[in-house]
């Protein structure tokens, strides 16, 4: 790790009381050497497969600085809250390989959950973080075969679950073709699991979309990323604008110029 990204380390990242495993892995001198011999430890002798998806850039078995420093700042805003505000209970719907589930594991006394259609992830995520449960099934099913299934906190980040206040299509233009109700009906049900949801994500498609938020959740918007919805919390939260100045901000932002999506906001 250089100097600067060092300094930028300890001044954005608050030292954790009780997510400590960022303190380990991400915030301390020699965290990321740290963490890449704890997953070798960890896979040593375990039967692996690879696929396309074993190179996704949260995948600690293919690359653990990379991957650690990916979901810290993806995630930063969520490890801020959950760190202060310690969930009764927690799911995670789309964990992949199970990192940020074991790092939030750390903010409740239940065992977090956390849950991925992918056979590989969930598989990776089971033998590295045995400490966690994981279970591989699609959301809606799992909700099926569970319909009493309650959290205080279910996090979704860039994954298949995503409430807004405008549910729109597009084509592949990008132009908008059909506002689904069916969309709203099926993402709001996951509010009848949880007390709070936290979602993770920032693409707004339009200049509308840009300008009034449609694409984010009449909510409480921990950063220009991650927004919280429990009916009860609106507006911004006092740190809303430290997410400005970090690397996770001018990668999305570099993301939104080469694929065409409004900056984030
Ligand atoms: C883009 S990855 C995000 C991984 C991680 N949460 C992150 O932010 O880096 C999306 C994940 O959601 C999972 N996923 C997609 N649709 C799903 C569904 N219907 N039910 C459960 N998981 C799903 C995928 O398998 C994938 O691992």
């Amino acid at each position: 790790m250089s100097v600067l990204s060092r300094i930028y380390v300890k001044i954005l990242f608050k030292k954790f009381k009780k997510l400590e495993k960022i303190n380990f892995f991400y915030r301390n001198l020699g965290s990321k050497k740290s963490f890449s011999v704890f997953i070798r430890d960890r896979s040593v002798n375990k039967n692996f497969k690879f696929s396309k998806y074993s190179f996704s850039p949260h995948n600690p078995l293919t690359g653990p600085p990379n991957a650690i420093k990916w979901i810290c700042e993806n995630y930063h805003a969520v490890f801020d809250y959950l760190d202060v505000n310690p969930p009764k209970s927690l799911l995670e719907i789309g964990c992949g390989f199970g990192l940020s589930t074991w790092i939030m594991n750390d903010s409740t006394k239940k065992k977090a959950v956390g849950l991925d259609k992918n056979k590989e992830a969930i598989y990776n995520a089971k033998t590295l973080f045995p400490e966690v449960n994981f279970i591989c099934d699609d959301f809606k099913s799992f909700f099926k075969k569970n319909p009493k299934a309650f959290f205080d906190v279910i996090v979704a980040s860039n994954g298949p679950v995503r409430i807004r206040k405008k549910y729109s299509k597009f084509d592949k233009n990008g132009l908008e073709i059909d506002t689904t109700k069916k969309d709203k009906i099926l993402n709001e049900k996951i509010l009848s699991h949880c007390n709070t949801f936290i979602q993770v994500g920032y693409r707004a498609k339009t200049f509308k979309q840009f300008i009034s938020w449609e694409h984010k959740a009449s909510s409480k918007h921990l950063s220009f990323s991650t927004s919280l919805v429990n009916g009860k919390n609106r507006g911004i939260s006092l740190k809303y604008f430290k997410y400005y100045l970090t690397y996770d901000y001018l990668n999305k932002l570099l993301h939104s110029f080469a694929n065409r999506y409004y900056p984030p906001f």
